[in-house]
């Protein structure tokens, strides 16, 4: 388990980060394909958790969750109907970031507030379903490391990129940089290898791509087809 410091700091060093979702994965044969992602040199798991009750769709727990043997940090998007009440669980079972849905809750602030009391060395971050205003994150820049917008409706994988998403994200940045906050940005879904430079050049420090990656069977070119586009972006960005 990686402490906040050291976990930002990691973060911070490998930004941009491509962090795959395993929603796309064939979880009868989990294990290989997490072992195809460390050696094609993914650094973040990103875990969706649905409840079937926030979002349609059912996926894994916190006891599946457990089991991932794996060097990635454990990116645990909880896409539950109020987190607060199952937090332990999935702090138990080695998430090294948490992000939690701003609509799951009528207590996001308290929600997030308990993930630094109970294990202040978890990465928090606020997500926003496509349907909700930026604005909605102002009241929480204090309890949150990284900040996820969905660019697809929660609950399916392999679904079109939200084209609003990219002036949404402009006003997250621009909402981050007017009150000087140390506050990863993140877009999570329809990120695709027909998008993902188009994508990567709004220069979010980490994009998340699940079914794109897993398309085909061949991990290994997927990913670093990605990689490679989010390498090309950081050094643009350096050589600015
Ligand atoms: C929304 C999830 C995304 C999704 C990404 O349902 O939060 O992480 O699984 O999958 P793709 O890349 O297939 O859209
Ligand atoms: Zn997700």
């Amino acid at each position: 388990m990686y402490d906040n410091v050291n976990a930002k700091g990691l973060l911070h060093a490998i930004k941009p980060a491509l962090s795959v979702s395993i929603m796309s994965a064939d979880f009868l044969n989990l294990g290989k394909a997490i072992i195809s992602l460390e050696e094609s040199g993914v650094k973040l798991l990103h875990i969706d958790v649905m409840d079937g009750n926030f979002c349609p769709s059912l996926t894994i727990g916190p006891s599946v969750i457990k089991q991932l043997k794996t060097s990635m940090m454990l990116d645990v998007h909880l896409m539950i109907q109020e987190p607060l009440n199952t937090l332990d669980q999935y702090i138990d079972a080695g998430a090294g970031m948490i992000t939690i849905q701003y609509e799951s809750t009528m207590h996001s602030h308290k929600t997030l507030q308990t993930i630094k009391e109970r294990n202040p060395n978890i990465i928090r971050g606020i997500s926003l379903n496509p349907g909700t205003s930026y604005t909605v994150t102002e009241p929480l820049l204090d309890e949150v490391d990284m900040i996820v917008l969905l660019a697809v409706n929660p609950g399916w994988n392999g679904q079109k990129f939200i084209a609003a998403t990219k002036s949404k994200y402009e006003s997250i940045k621009k909402l981050i940089k007017e009150k000087g906050k140390d506050i990863l940005t993140v877009i999570d879904g329809g990120v695709t290898l027909e998008n993902f430079e188009q994508i990567s050049a709004l220069k979010a420090d980490i994009v998340v791509s699940g079914s794109a990656v897993f398309k085909g069977g061949d991990i290994n070119r997927n990913v670093q087809i990605m990689i490679d586009a989010l390498k090309k972006i950081s050094t643009q960005t350096r050589n600015k």
